[in-house]
């Protein structure tokens, strides 16, 4: 697909301040590629990590879930657009809060996250949207929620109710594993009030794709199809993580049958949340499983996935500040337009890309901090492009570890065994002590059954 045309210009009312909240690898990446685009003249990120000062100038100093902060940041420096990062602050009304007192956000108010904050919110809106997931019921009390597991044979899927940082799901072999994570949610309180109510699932199986749509309330367009590796071992093994890295496109699902997607999944979601006063403004992530019956939804997110988002950006082929603006505004369809864009899919480059995550030592359990990181100005000299999360400013200049996912780095090839080649030998640059990542990020192309 070819570039959009400079000459057509901006859509009246692109934002040229913006704020974005967060302080991962997906934030930085939303910065970078709004920081490169025509129009934008400054972009700030909140709290940010010391890494984003290469694209945002950082307000270290307002928390994420700070709402008269975010908003005094948003008013002092003019900001026309809040692009808000992580689910935490949507599902607690963040965007709410700022369109209250008249600044533009980008996100769901959480009437709308709630599709996210409440697992079995999702399945009554994937019910009645005619969205299909595997079989399921919610339980507060352990016994029935054991006897459902017995019925689908023990092989199941337990899952917190609530927000638990990508946490909160147990994939079951037998009853035995079910029962313990049953209890362990419900009785032993191991997700806190995020797990006082729990879904148990049929177990699926297939390869999963994450394909996130840009909405408005009413009209979607997509992104290409990614792929997350969500165990921190090689060959999926181990426990899971927030992600250890992801790619683009999927030899399985290419852009245009992603694209061809949201009439089965996003729209149906967002008549239904619409009808019900909620309508959803922001990126509407469908985790998917390809089975042999077809997709299924396993989870909707709120919110851009992480590290999709750093995998996918690199390709996106439209300024993203407009479309943004855009959805927040409640006019997809004719900005789109106006940049040229017509049908279901954004404008992407044909390359591939893959994202590496580095992620610290004792990470998914307790990460260590504090280690020392080389190498990170080497990883862009080899053409990786390094988005910082768990990071900070180490007293004598340079950065150390300070969170489980440090960083991601992401590089693009002309196709998936290239972009993958070029990710891991830029990642390879970064260096500190207990580093964890994964070599087959990229290069195990479908997850088999
Ligand atoms: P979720 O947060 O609901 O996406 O679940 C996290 C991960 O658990 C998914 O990415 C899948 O790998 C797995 N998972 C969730 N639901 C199911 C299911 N019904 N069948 C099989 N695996 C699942
Ligand atoms: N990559 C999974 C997520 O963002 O939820």
């Amino acid at each position: 697909m070819s570039a959009l045309p400079a000459a057509r210009g901006l859509p009246p009312g692109s934002p040229q301040r913006i704020l974005v909240l967060g302080s991962g690898a997906r934030e930085h990446a939303l910065a970078w590629k709004l920081a490169a685009e025509p129009g934008v003249e400054r972009v700030f990120v909140a709290p940010g990590n010391p890494l984003m000062t290469d694209v945002a100038e950082l307000r270290p100093e307002v928390a994420v879930g700070d709402g008269p902060g975010v908003l005094a940041l948003a008013r002092a420096e003019g900001i026309e657009l809040v692009v808000v990062g992580p689910e935490g602050p949507l599902v607690d009304g963040t965007v709410d809060g700022l369109e209250a007192a008249g600044v533009r956000a980008f996100g769901p108010t959480a009437a709308a996250a709630r599709i996210e904050g409440s697992k079995a919110f999702c399945r009554r809106v994937a019910a009645e949207a005619g969205v299909p997931m595997a079989a399921g019921e919610h339980f507060e009390k352990a016994g029935a929620a054991v006897a459902y597991a017995a019925r689908l044979g023990g092989r199941c899927v337990v899952k917190a109710d609530g927000l638990a940082a990508g946490k909160g799901v147990t994939v079951c072999d037998d009853l035995a594993e079910a029962e313990a994570a049953i209890r362990d949610a419900l009785e032993g309180g191991a997700f806190g009030a995020a797990g006082r109510r729990i879904v148990v699932e049929e177990r699926l199986e297939g390869a999963e794709a994450s394909v996130i749509a840009l909405c408005d309330g009413q009209h979607a367009l997509a992104l290409p199809a990614a792929r997350d590796h969500k165990r921190i071992g090689e060959g999926d093994t181990g426990p899971n993580t927030g992600g250890m890295g992801a790619y683009s496109p999927l030899p399985d699902l290419p852009d245009e049958a992603a694209a061809a997607l949201l009439e089965r999944f996003q729209r149906p979601l967002l008549r239904v949340l619409a009808r019900h006063g909620a309508p959803f403004r922001g990126a509407l992530y469908g985790g998917l499983m390809l089975t042999a019956d077809g997709p299924r939804l396993l989870e909707a997110n709120a919110r851009f996935g992480d590290p999709e988002t750093q995998a996918l950006l690199p390709r996106l082929d439209a300024p993203l500040a407009p479309l943004l603006a855009a959805c927040a505004g409640g006019h997809l369809l004719a900005t789109a337009r106006e940049l040229g864009i017509d049908g279901p899919a954004l404008p992407v480059r044909a390359e591939a890309s893959v994202a590496v995550v580095l992620a610290a030592a004792g990470y998914p359990g307790t990460p260590r901090t504090g280690d020392v990181m080389q190498g990170i100005e080497q990883a862009r000299a080899a053409g990786g492009l390094v988005f910082g999360a768990g990071m900070a400013a180490a007293p004598g200049g340079g950065h150390v570890t300070a969170g489980g996912r440090v960083l991601t780095v992401v590089a693009m090839g002309p196709d998936l065994p290239r972009a993958a080649d070029a990710a891991h030998a830029a990642a390879s640059e970064v260096r500190f002590e207990g580093r964890q990542s994964r070599a087959d990020i990229g290069r195990r192309l479908a997850v088999p059954a």
